[in-house]
């Protein structure tokens, strides 16, 4: 197959930024994308309803004349969270609160050290279905990084879904066979999101021939079974694992540097690097599914009416892209991209 067209897909987890990146990444993810679910981990966190609102009218002001894109909003999880605020999130267009374990990855520095803290909140989103998206790693400085997703589900997910069992879950952007496992076990309303990047790289191509910065993120690329894991829920049509890039811009300077920064910029060429994962797995009928239905079906909302079309036609990433008055080294810079969107 070399042309594939299908609805048009969302990506239920982007991080866009806020300020002079949002020309860059709106595009980016307006590119292909109809709606996204916009992280709130911005230097100053997005975590009540007016911050929100002010937030999405900043990313519509930065939508290109002629697209059309619709962010969905989201709350940080932060000690500040307004139970009324949950209350009053799904009139307000708010569609999922954001948990972050304090430290656990970039702009994390809000998010919650005691889960106990907030159980009344849970509980006020566990009677309203507003669905919790977790950042799914333990910050132990004694468990090793590798280890930190599993370890969350055991000793975090698996009590907390106990005490709030009704309770809408996305556990975001999962990176190992044990959370594949985890989450074939868990009910319909527990579900998760897989990246790009976690279908395609395993800790060989961060940490072999040399370290490559910009394939460093939070959770960290695994091994490669944990690699095959994910491209087995991905391609399995379970409409438990769903689309969501975490598409994460640094500045090159973050990235190449001492410390260099998590997060990897993927939303020039999403839905590409998706097909190509699909592709070779033989599975590109199962596309649709991951990256249009199963995300709007899980959030309550409309599968998107418009097409977009895929062909087979290798292209070459930019070797950088201009970003806030620097640069960014995309995903694959330099490199060649298998599928294309026919415009
Ligand atoms: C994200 C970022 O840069 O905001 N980084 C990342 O490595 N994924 C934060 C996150 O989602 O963990
Ligand atoms: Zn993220």
């Amino acid at each position: 197959m070399d042309k594939l067209t299908f609805t048009q897909p969302d990506d239920w987890h982007v991080h866009l930024r806020e300020g002079d990146a949002l020309s860059m990444t709106v595009r980016a993810t307006a590119r292909c994308f109809a709606r996204a679910i916009v992280m709130p981990n911005l230097p100053r966190p997005v975590d009540n309803i007016i911050a929100a609102n002010t937030y999405r009218k900043q990313i519509l002001a930065a939508l290109p004349n002629g697209h059309k894109f619709e962010p969905l909003m989201t709350l940080y999880l932060t000690e500040n969270l307004k139970v009324n605020d949950i209350h009053n999130a799904q009139a307000a267009g708010i569609h999922g609160v954001k948990l972050y374990p304090r430290g656990a990855t970039t702009g994390s520095g809000f998010g919650i050290n005691n889960i106990e803290k907030i159980y009344p909140i849970l509980e006020a989103m566990q009677q309203n279905f507003l669905p919790l998206l977790i950042h799914g790693e333990v910050t132990d400085e004694t468990v090793d990084v590798f280890s930190r997703e599993a370890v969350f589900i055991d000793k975090v997910l698996v009590p907390l879904i106990k005490r709030f069992p009704k309770l809408k879950i996305v556990l975001e952007h999962i990176s190992t066979a044990r959370a594949v496992e985890f989450i074939l076990s868990t009910p319909k309303h527990v579900a998760a999101t897989i990246t790009a990047h976690h279908l395609l790289l395993t800790r060989n191509d961060l940490l072999v021939g040399g370290l490559r910065p910009h394939h460093y993120c939070l959770p960290i690329v695994k091994t490669e079974q944990d690699k095959r894991a994910l491209i087995k829920a991905a391609i399995s049509g379970n409409p438990k694992f769903f689309l969501g890039t975490d598409s994460a811009p640094h500045p090159r300077t973050s990235k190449e540097n001492a410390c260099c920064a998590a997060g990897i910029f993927t939303a020039h060429a999403a839905i590409e690097l998706y097909a190509e994962v699909f592709d070779q797995a033989k599975a590109l009928d199962k596309l649709e599914g991951f990256s249009s239905f199963f995300g709007p079906d899980f959030y309550g909302l409309p599968r998107n009416r418009k097409d977009i079309t895929l062909q087979r036609a290798p292209w070459l990433v930019p070797a950088s892209i201009p970003f806030q008055n620097t640069q960014l080294i995309p995903f694959r810079a330099g490199e060649s991209v298998e599928w294309k969107i026919v415009t």
